[in-house]
């Protein structure tokens, strides 16, 4: 990953490979932003000009690289569309940085002066440029990927580049986990990463393992877990930072954290299963976001839960027609085998409860409805109140990561009627997003605000964005350091 680092240079004298900078698109055409406009004054006016005759478009993620030609210290002036809007909107700095990133990935020395003139520009563009970045390539034999060594950018608050370093890296972390193939990432595997990570944060973080999950009644977690040679792992994170103590109401986060999804008896067909390695994408968010806010010294009361566990197919796989007993003691008539991150988050939510946190949120590539409502570009968001709902839409356009607020009909729950247990865990395919979502709510003590955050559908992406890597997006992780960092203001 490239170094990022601030400097006193002006832009116009910067020695590098490449320099980034701005334009804004107009009705009449693109106008170059003001440390463009400065550049383009010393190279003669060869800038505006080189742009024009290639007929440049200054939309949103928009690159075009212009060589100096030995008439600039810098080697070449990589121009990038910032869009329409005034002010720039913070994602299109994010978006215009990645895209540069992925444009001049092999040369080594870069400047940017992106972050000009805007306003949380430098976190943004910091930002943009590591995900932008991201590649995962530890299995291959030659790994390639960017050459990019360091990033200056002049005149930037270094601070605030630190910031966007530790939100790219949160999300860099749960996109290793995301990908890391299932054989590798068991739940035990899991909940290591989760301790380790916790280890170098300096947070805490304990972990049940099959043993405990039985003597502690965890019946949704053993039940999911049950058909897989590689047994359950509850993960238990707590952070809780300067100044918080009782000034600070507790925020539990929850993520699902199903390392394999095969659909279990109720089996995927080939197609659908091929991708779920990364069905622990939730808990992945959840453990990045902790670590985020850990290295952010956020003064915030946090406690996590990490239910993980691998849905197979072995001899002690759980059978349709089965009653889960729950942690807490509501139960549950297991009908369909694939809908199982409802049954290890229901004991997740049980078990959270008793840590009498202020608001709940959970996070989980829950269901393929959502994405049938929503794309692979929006995530679903349920949400119990109101104000934690516009809190986190909030946080999700600061982050740079879009959500839409579902609804939470009761009256839908009697899809999941159950003759013989508290509900089914499986209805219609009719609105399955919701009434997945009804289901966990169940479990969330009655008063407590809480919301779900379905990313089934942005968990994981078919090809290439800007700053999204084909493959785990590591979606929601920097939506969570930002509420719960928000939060704490
Ligand atoms: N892990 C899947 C959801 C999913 C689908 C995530 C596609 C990412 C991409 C989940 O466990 C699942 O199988 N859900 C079922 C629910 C149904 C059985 C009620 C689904 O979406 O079909
Ligand atoms: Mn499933
Ligand atoms: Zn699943």
């Amino acid at each position: 990953m490239p170094q990022i680092v601030s400097s006193q240079d002006d832009v116009t004298s910067l020695a590098c490979d490449a320099l980034v900078v701005g334009a804004h698109e107009r009705d009449d055409g693109f106008e170059l932003s003001p440390p463009a406009a400065a550049i383009d004054d010393t190279f003669g006016g060869h800038l505006h000009e080189a742009l024009t005759q290639f007929g440049f478009k200054a939309n949103p993620g928009n690159v075009q690289v212009i060589p100096t030609l030995g008439n600039l210290p810098a080697g070449a002036i990589v121009v990038v569309g910032l869009g329409s809007d005034a002010p720039v909107q913070l994602a299109s700095v994010r978006r215009a940085a990645a895209a540069a990133a992925r444009r001049v990935s092999e040369r080594h020395q870069v400047a940017s002066a992106l972050h000009e003139g805007i306003k949380g520009g430098e976190r943004a563009a910091a930002e943009g440029f590591l995900l932008g970045s991201y590649r995962f390539s530890k299995y291959k034999k030659h790994p390639g990927g960017p050459k990019i060594e360091r990033i200056v950018m002049p005149g930037a608050d270094a601070d605030e580049i630190e910031r966007g370093i530790v939100y790219a890296e949160a999300t860099s972390l749960a996109r290793d986990l995301t990908n890391e193939p299932a054989d590798v990432l068991t739940p035990a595997e899991l909940a290591d990463r989760a301790r380790a990570a916790a280890d170098v944060g300096g947070f805490e973080c304990s972990v049940l393992d099959e043993r405990e999950l039985r003597s502690g009644g965890y019946g949704g977690l053993l039940a999911v877990g049950g058909g897989s040679a590689a047994p359950p792992r509850l993960v238990r994170l707590r952070y809780v930072g300067p100044d918080a103590g009782v000034a600070l109401p507790k925020i539990a986060l929850i993520g699902k954290g199903i390392t394999y999804d095969s659909g279990g008896l109720t089996i995927k067909p080939a197609a659908n299963m091929e991708t779920m390695k990364t069905d622990m994408g939730g808990g992945a968010a959840v453990i990045a976001a902790v670590t985020a806010l850990a290295r952010l010294r956020a003064a915030a009361d946090v406690v996590a839960y990490i239910p993980c566990a691998e849905n197979m197919i072995g001899p002690a796989a759980m059978r349709p027609g089965d009653v889960i007993h729950h942690y807490g003691g509501r139960t549950t008539e297991m009908v369909n085998a694939d809908a199982e991150g409802r049954l290890v988050l229901a004991d997740a939510i049980a078990r959270a409860n008793e840590d009498e946190p202020a608001v709940v949120v959970d996070i989980a590539t829950l269901t393929g409805h959502i994405s049938v409502a929503l794309g692979k570009k929006i995530a679903g968001l349920f949400a119990t109140d109101d104000e934690l709902a516009t809190e986190l839409m909030a946080a999700g356009e600061a982050a740079g990561e879009r959500f839409w607020r579902m609804p939470l009909p009761d009256d839908y729950m009697s899809d999941l009627d159950s003759d013989i247990a508290d509900a089914k865990n499986s209805g219609s395919r009719y609105g399955g997003g919701i009434t997945a979502a009804l289901f966990l709510k169940a479990f969330v003590a009655p008063g407590t605000p809480w919301a779900h955050l379905d990313i089934a559908g942005t968990g994981r992406a078919e090809s290439e964005g800007h700053d999204t890597p084909k493959g785990a997006t590591g979606f929601g992780t920097r939506t969570l350091i930002e509420w719960v960092e928000g939060r704490a203001k």
